[in-house]
Order: C-alpha cells, then sequence, then structure tokens
C-alpha cells in the first residue's frame, strides 16, 4: 500500500469511495463529484492524499489552508471551508483543516488512516504552520443519546458525550480513531453541517507541531 499525492488519474476512484465511506444518512450532495476534486487539485495539490493498492484508491483524504482569523471563528463547514470547491483556501493561512479522510470499509483498522494523518501533519511541519484542525464527525453520538436520554438538552448530550469518548469510556467510530492519531479535543460546534447522526455537530480537534 502507497500513501502519495491525489493525480487527476486518482479522481473517478475518489469519487467511489467517497460512496463507500458515507452511506445514507448522509447526505449524499455533500459527497465530492469529480469537478469538486479536479478544483482541490488546482488549488492545493499538497494537501490532497490517496491510499493506493494494486491501482485501487482505498483512502483518501482532503484539505485545505485557512486564516487564523476563519480558524478562530469556528464557523459552520460551508463558512469556513468555502464549500466544495475550498473556495476558504488561503496558502498564507496559518492552519491546515482537514476537510474529510475515508478509508474503504474493507481496510479499515489496519492503519490506513493513519497514515493519511501522519502525511497531513507532516504537511503541517513541512510548512511550518501553526496548527491541524477538523471538525470530526460524530456519528455514534445519536446511538448513545437514545440510551441516555435523561440528559434533556442536546448541548449537554454532546459535550458529555465527547468527554466520554475523550476519557474512552464511550466510543466513536469516527472521533475515537482521529484521537488516537494524537489530536486534542477543543470543543462542540453545533449546527456545523447536515448530519443527522452526529445531531449535525462536530468534535473541534486540534494538533500542534
Ligand atoms: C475514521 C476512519 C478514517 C479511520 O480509518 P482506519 O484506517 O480504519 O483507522 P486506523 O486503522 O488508522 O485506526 C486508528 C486507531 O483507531 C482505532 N479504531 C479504528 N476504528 C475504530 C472504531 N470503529 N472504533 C474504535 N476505534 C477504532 C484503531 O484500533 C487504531 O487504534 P490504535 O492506533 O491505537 O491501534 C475510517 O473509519 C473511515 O473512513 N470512516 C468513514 C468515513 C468518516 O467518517 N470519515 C471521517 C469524517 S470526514
Amino acid at each position: 500500500m502507497e500513501i502519495r499525492r491525489l493525480q487527476r488519474a486518482d479522481v473517478e476512484g475518489v469519487v467511489a469511495l467517497q460512496r463507500a465511506c458515507f452511506p445514507p444518512p448522509f447526505p449524499e450532495e455533500l459527497l465530492w463529484k469529480r469537478e469538486h476534486i479536479e478544483r482541490h487539485l488546482d488549488i492545493f495539490p499538497e494537501g490532497q492524499f490517496v491510499a493506493v493498492l494494486e491501482d485501487q484508491v482505498i483512502g483518501s483524504a482532503t484539505a485545505l489552508i485557512i486564516s487564523e482569523e476563519n480558524y478562530k471563528a469556528h464557523h459552520d463547514w460551508q463558512t469556513t471551508v468555502g464549500g466544495h470547491f475550498l473556495e476558504c483556501h488561503d496558502p498564507n493561512g496559518t492552519t491546515l483543516y482537514g476537510v474529510d479522510i475515508s478509508v474503504h470499509p474493507d481496510y479499515r483498522g489496519i492503519g490506513v488512516g493513519r497514515q493519511l494523518y501522519e502525511a497531513r501533519l507532516h504537511l503541517v511541519r513541512e510548512r511550518q504552520l501553526r496548527r491541524y484542525a477538523t471538525a470530526c464527525r460524530i456519528p455514534d453520538f445519536s446511538t448513545w443519546w437514545d440510551m441516555h436520554h435523561r440528559i434533556e438538552e442536546v448541548t449537554d448530550a454532546l459535550n458529555a458525550y465527547c468527554r466520554e469518548v475523550v476519557a474512552g469510556t464511550a466510543n466513536d467510530r469516527t472521533l475515537t480513531p482521529l484521537l488516537r492519531y494524537g489530536l486534542k479535543f477543543v470543543s462542540v460546534i453545533e449546527n456545523h453541517m447536515e448530519d443527522e447522526e452526529s445531531a449535525n455537530a462536530a468534535a473541534l480537534l486540534e494538533w500542534k507541531p
């Protein structure tokens, strides 16, 4: 398996991978289409990574650089990254911002995600950026809240859930792996993007070199 920069010939593979990795109820309109990925390659090729096994794309990771001001505002997904074409990419910014990471379901749990993250964190050091950050999905939140319905307010429930995942007393299929990569939990961002399983929220995570 090879981790390398995304190339134009990989684009179809990434489109197919997205479908395998973000099944319903995740909204289909949020997935990358060919024209989006091609634009990412135009604006910031160094930030786009793939994991390739026998000419097949089995993992991918999309990122852009955002300004300090943009990062500190902790806006929703659309405002922070500038939509599917990553219009907020700022080559003079301070923060490498991860937009997505996906590993094909047949190849999970064997360190592909970790290697994609190593490539990202290496880029932070190489470009002498201030930090890496991402707003991470918390797709096991809804199930957890069903079992902890005595917590009435969604804000309280989201914070309690993230605290438990950080402590290791609850497991989230997305947040848990990202914490294992050394990312630190910062806060919950509510109304981050349409994502039913995560109650439209995300966990803001960061890593500093
Ligand atoms: C999140 C994701 C990228 C992780 O990739 P992966 O290659 O399976 O993860 P890794 O093999 O690198 O695992 C990293 C660590 O997390 C742990 N882990 C992996 N999946 C886990 C799970 N479902 N629950 C708990 N821990 C898990 C591993 O045991 C490993 O721990 P260790 O390093 O301490 O041994 C992958 O599950 C995925 O594509 N999910 C769907 C798409 C998605 O939601 N992406 C993120 C939001 S954009």
